[in-house]
């Protein structure tokens, strides 16, 4: 079984080579590399991609929570595998969401509800929809971009 592990295509090593890149260029601005692209031609900016665990956690019609680094990450699996990624943190007032019912997320602090397969709001003091993150399964296990 393939521990947990995270894999961070670090925004770092791409700000990193972007940096030599840039002083590569040094004085000669017309023949060194473009400061806001990498060595091999690729924007500056690429996303983060995360293992969070595997998928046979997240109930078929249910969800659970992950950590993604810093984040909290509610995932959902409305159908066999199809699954949703949001940020756990609830928009009213910012509680952590914590389960599914009845196709809907719940936040235990003050009774908002999201649809588990948009996030958008269905009953409560939310604001706005759960933040959607980008997930996909590989393998038996999820990984999120951001
Ligand atoms: S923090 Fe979620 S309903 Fe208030």
């Amino acid at each position: 079984m393939l521990s947990r592990r995270i894999v961070l295509t670090s925004a770092l090593g791409t700000a990193a080579a972007a940096t030599l890149a840039a002083c590569a260029s040094g004085g000669n601005e017309t023949s060194g590399p473009n400061p806001s692209e990498t060595a091999d031609n690729q924007p500056a900016v690429q996303p983060s991609t995360i293992v969070i665990g595997p998928a046979s956690d997240v109930p078929v019609g249910g969800g659970a929570k992950f950590r993604a680094g810093d984040i909290e990450v509610f995932v959902t699996q409305p159908s066999s595998g199809e699954f949703r990624a949001f940020d756990a943190r609830c928009t009213h007032a910012g509680c952590a969401v914590t389960d599914v019912l009845n196709g809907e997320i719940q936040c235990p602090c003050h009774g908002a509800r999201y649809n588990f397969e948009s996030g958008a709001v269905v009953a409560g003091p939310a604001p706005r929809a759960l933040g959607k993150i980008s997930i996909a399964q590989v393998g038996d296990q999820l990984e999120v971009s951001f």
